[in-house]
This record gives C-alpha cells, structure tokens and sequence, in this order.
C-alpha cells in the first residue's frame, strides 16, 4: 500500500497537466494510464490529425503553385511516409509527457485504474493488481468513438478515428464519413487531398451544425469544390456489404439513397469513457458522463472529474487542461484564475475555423442588444498572397456598451488568431478599444483592424 495526496486517472489532456499542477504544490502524485501518455488528443486525435493535415495542406498548395506554374515537375504523397511521421510526432510529443512527468516526480503507473471505493485506486495491468491509497481522485478518464447502433456499423471496413488515426496508413479509393462534425470535416480534408473519393453523410440540415451558419455553408462550398461530395439531411440507417463494397444506405427527406466505399469512418461524436472506472456500489452519479459541480466535485466526497469524462462536456484537449488545473486548485482551497467559461474552438480545415465566446444568435438569447461586425479578408495582404478561400471574421458586440461578446473566423492561422478575440471577451474590452492597436502589416491578423472598427 502506498500513500498518495492524489491519483489521477487517465494521462491525457486532462490528467497529465492536473497530475503535474499537483505535483507542483509539493503533493506526492500517481498517474494512472492504461494504454500511452497523452491520450486520445496525443495519440488518436488532435495531433495525429494535425500531423495529416499538414502534409495534405502543403501538398494541395504545392499543387495550386503548379497550376500557377510558380513550380514545376512532379510531385507526391508518400502515404506510408505520411503515416510514419504522424508516428514520429506523436512519439516525441509522448516522450515530452513522460519527461514531464519525472520532471515533477510523479508516479506513472500503466495499468487500468479503478476506483474501489474514496481514496482507494486498483491498478490493474498483465502484471497483476495492486492497490493504491490516496487522499484524492482526479478521474480524467476521457471519452471513447461513440458508434451509433445501425445494422452492419461493426462490419470490417467500418472504423472509428481511433483505428484510423493509431494504425497503418490506409488511403482508399472511396471513403464514406458519417458525420459532417468536427473529425468529419477534417478527415475528409486529409483524404480529399491525398486523391481518395469523399463522401460526407450527415444528418442535420447542416455540416458543423453546432458553427456559425455562414461559416457551414462557406465551408460546404469549399469541400464541394475539393470534389467531396456533402451530403445533409442524410441519415444513415444500414451498412451492407455488397460487390461493390461496403454500402451506406440512408435517408434523404424519407427517401432511401445509398453510397458505397471501401472504408466508412464514423464521426458521429464520442461518449464518456466510464467502463470499469468505478466499483459499482462507490454510488457516483452519472448522467452521460460523471456528474459535477461547479468545481469539479462528484456526489462521492475525495472525488473530482474533468474533461470528456464528464456529464455536458465540450471535449476539447485545452478545456480539459483548464478544468484539471482548476480542479487541483479547487482541491487546494484555492480560487482558480481561469476563464473556464472562455473556450475557443477551432476546426484545422483550409481555411481555419476558430470561434470563442458567443455567436450572434447565442448573444441574442441571452439577452444583449448584439449585433455583429463582419471583416472580408478578400483584400487582406496575406489572404492574396497565399491564394486563400473566402475568408472572414465575425466580431459579435453589444450595441449599447460596444463591449465584445464573441467571434467566428474563416481564415487561415484562425487558430492561431482566436486568442486575442478571447483576451477581448474575457477583459470586457470594447471594439474601440480593440481597433486603437496597431497590428502587423502585412498578416492575416491586421484584418481585425476593420473587424473591429465600427
Ligand atoms: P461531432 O459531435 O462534432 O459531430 C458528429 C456529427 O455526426 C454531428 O454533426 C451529427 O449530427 C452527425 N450524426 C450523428 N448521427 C448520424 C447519422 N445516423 N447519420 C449521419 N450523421 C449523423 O463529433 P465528432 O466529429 O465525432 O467529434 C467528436 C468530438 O471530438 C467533438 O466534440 C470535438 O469537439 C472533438 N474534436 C475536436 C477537434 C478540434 O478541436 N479541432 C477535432 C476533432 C474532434
């Protein structure tokens, strides 16, 4: 038996920087991780994903300069390379959360942590179990693919971003996606550009459906014109095998269609990855995740949950970072100095897509006189010289004080961007105040001077 100020569970996201901000305040801390550091954001998703994207992005501009004739000769993705270098990311990123770990004197324990009762931790791993006692439980367990239950979703050939994104590569002819949200879009983006046949089916009226209106249909048009085929309002009900592959039946307006493929990807979101968490008399709540307060805490006393794991989560690697360091400040007594309520989000599309704080619609629910200021960035500098789609920033305010509310971007380097529309929202700043500054010339970012200027 060992005696912890803190176990955590799950070295993702969220667990790996909560372990490390406890080890910080001079706590002794385990981490508990039953497959590699870094989770699924490090291994299965954000960085993998990226890593893709990169490649696939440079490749379609390579080609759009070869076009232009700017660059000649012939040039190709090397898929097996592709893969392997996402491999090679990964391992590095991997070593740097096990370096950090030690950096900070925390105790990594492989194995499938399980909570056995308050302050008691089973590890569990081909070794054999061992139990651990702990003055707190950090549960950062993340989530897992969420497959929805139609007839043939457990066929070969129909995978989820985990296998897509941890194995070999694998580059079909046809690819059919189920789900126009987040992993949609941006899978569809990497095989589009390496030459496979993409076919988007989603149910809602609209890709992104949780995005701003115009930034879903801007970037509808822009994927249709990739050559990836979207289709909306199309709700997928079997997949069969048939000579032709694998085929999608669905519905469009109760009407049947189908589509075939090599390989389906279901995209269609990720639940919360409870099994064998929890001993099943420990009593915690659970409601489509692990049930918390405003800071953090489960109904069982010594036990807090962050991230993905929990109930009405956003599922983003950086909120789950912020609520594990708050959680620990929480744990502390302390008062955590985050904006935890502050979330930007950002799709790695070409171009980016990034929004923080409220959309116009949102801002009118809640009650503000909000309007909305739109930049085009079809005469930025930058946006010419780079060859960019149809870009534009979306600044929300409030008519009466100016203040800002929120902001979407289509843009490239969105991602990058979105910060200072947050510093602006969470510092209450007005759009005077944002269009007094002096911004870089020539950048992407200089289009905020005329987002902001009313
Ligand atoms: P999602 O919730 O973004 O999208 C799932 C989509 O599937 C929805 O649009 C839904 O309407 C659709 N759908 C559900 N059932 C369907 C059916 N029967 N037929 C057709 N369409 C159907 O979930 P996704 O894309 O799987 O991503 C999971 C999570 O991972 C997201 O919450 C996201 O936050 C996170 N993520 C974040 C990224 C980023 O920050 N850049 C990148 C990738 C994922």
């Amino acid at each position: 038996m060992k005696q912890y100020d803190l176990i955590v569970i799950g070295g993702g996201p969220g667990g790996y920087p909560g372990a490390a901000a406890a080890a910080a305040k001079g706590w002794k801390v385990a981490l508990v991780e039953a497959r590699d550091l870094g989770g699924t954001c490090l291994n299965r998703g954000c960085i993998p994903t990226k890593t893709l994207l990169h490649t696939t992005e440079l490749y379609r501009d390579v080609q759009g300069e070869l076009a232009l004739g700017t660059m000649e000769g012939a040039v190709n993705v090397n898929p097996a390379a592709l893969f392997a270098q996402k491999v090679a990311v990964t391992e590095k990123l991997r070593a740097g959360v096990a370096d950090l770990m030690k950096r900070n004197k925390v105790d990594v324990l492989c194995g499938h942590g399980k909570v056995l009762a308050p302050g008691k931790v089973e590890v569990t791993s081909a070794e054999g179990s061992e139990v651990y006692e702990t003055e707190r439980i950090l549960l950062a367990a993340g989530s897992v693919p969420a497959r929805i239950p139609v007839p043939g979703s457990d066929l070969p050939g129909v995978i989820t971003s985990d296998e897509l994104l941890d194995g070999e590569a694998n580059v079909p002819a046809r690819l059919v996606i189920i789900g126009g949200g987040v992993i949609g879009v941006e899978i569809a983006s990497v095989y589009a550009a390496l030459g496979t046949e993409v076919t988007i089916l989603e149910m809602l009226p609209k890709i992104l459906p949780n995005m701003d209106k115009e930034i879903s249909q801007n970037l509808t048009q822009i994927l249709k014109k990739r050559g990836i085929a979207v289709k909306t309002g199309a709700a997928l009900k079997e997949i069969t095998r048939g000579e032709g592959g694998l085929i999608c039946h669905y519905m469009v307006k109760e009407k049947p269609e189908e589509v075939a493929a090599d390989l389906v990807l279901m995209a269609t979101g990720r639940r919360a990855n409870l099994a064998g968490l929890c001993a099943e008399d420990l009593g915690l709540e659970v409601n489509r995740g692990i049930v918390v307060n405003d800071r953090f805490e489960t109904n069982v006393p010594g036990i807090w949950a962050i991230g993905d794991a929990i109930s009405g989560s956003i599922q983003l690697a950086h909120a789950a970072t912020a609520q594990a360091q708050a959680a620990v400040a929480y744990m502390a007594g302390e008062t955590p100095k985050i904006h935890l309520d502050l979330v930007p989000a950002c799709i790695y599309t070409s171009p980016e897509i990034a929004a923080v704080g409220l959309t116009e619609e949102q801002a009118k629910e809640a009650g503000f006189a909000a309007k909305a200021k739109k930049a085009l960035l079809h005469g930025n500098a930058k946006t010419i010289i780079t060859h960019q789609e149809r870009s534009f920033i979306k600044v929300v305010y409030d008519e009466e004080t100016h203040v800002v509310l929120g902001a979407q971007l289509m843009a490239a380097r969105a991602s990058d961007m979105i910060d200072e529309y947050a510093v602006a929202i969470a510092q209450k700043l007005t759009m005077e105040q944002m269009a007094s500054l002096i911004r870089p010339h020539p950048t992407f970012c200089e289009a905020a001077d005329d987002a902001f200027t009313l």
